[in-house]
């Protein structure tokens, strides 16, 4: 299975591609695997934005922020293309979480907030029978990592820095930025330039640095994207 581990974006590194990689054969998976597999990953992502609606198209603009972002680090386009499907299928283990819990106005209870950090445990385990998806630093090792942070500090397993598979590390910002940008019932989105230098005050503490530079280094691309005229929705080239 494809390895997105390691290489240029740990701790006080940034060399760019990352080796251990599929070595353009994806483990044996050809195109028309990956083609469903994206297709899946995209109905998936949408089934989980249409039982929130404050969602939209949130899961979307994740996967081509992510895609965008495993491109700029260096990844293959067959590398990056399954980075973008985890940012299709991140949160998919909120199917899990009862709506309760997801649709809460209030703060959460100790309790609750233990069934929001089963979640990404929750996603890979549903994807793990798709066999593009498993696999060690796969699609359900990224989804399983999303809420990670760089400092250790994050859940599902405390994981830190290159432990976490790069994947996760950038949809992670993706997810955040997504998530900061977008309106709920009880706040505003932020702007674009509050929201970019939220991301790089998190640089090393929630985010991979490295993955923070690509970040800043397709600001210009933002706009666009959040209009979703950046090609969301198609599988990347
Ligand atoms: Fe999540
Ligand atoms: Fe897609």
């Amino acid at each position: 299975m494809l390895l997105l581990t390691s290489g240029g974006s740990g701790k006080g590194t940034c060399a760019g591609t990352e080796p251990g990689g599929c070595a353009g054969k994806c483990g044996g998976l050809g195109a028309c695997a990956m083609n469903t597999a994206h297709q899946l990953a995209e109905s998936l992502g949408r089934a989980v934005d249409a039982r929130d609606q404050r969602l939209q198209q949130h899961s979307e603009l994740v996967a081509e922020l992510s895609g965008l972002l495993a491109r700029a680090h260096g990844l293959t386009p067959r590398q990056a293309e399954l980075v973008h499907m985890a940012g299709h299928l991140h949160d998919i283990g909120k199917i899990g979480v009862p709506d309760a819990v997801l649709h809460k106005p209030g703060p959460l209870s100790p309790e609750e907030w233990t069934l929001v950090r089963e979640h990404p445990r929750l996603g890979a385990e549903i994807l793990c029978p798709v066999r593009v998806f498993r696999g060690p630093h796969s699609v359900c090792e990224m989804v399983h990592s999303h809420h990670e942070r760089f400092d250790g500090k994050g859940y599902p397993r405390g994981l830190c820095g290159r432990d976490i598979p790069l994947g996760a590390r950038i949809v992670s910002v993706a997810d955040a930025f997504s998530a900061m940008t977008e309106d709920r019932p009880y706040r505003r989105g932020m702007c674009l330039d509050d929201a970019v230098r939220e991301i790089e005050a998190s640089a090393g503490s929630m985010f991979d640095p490295c993955v923070v530079k690509d970040f800043l280094r397709i600001r210009a691309m933002l706009p666009e994207l959040m209009a979703g005229g950046s090609g969301m929705s198609c599988p990347l080239p």
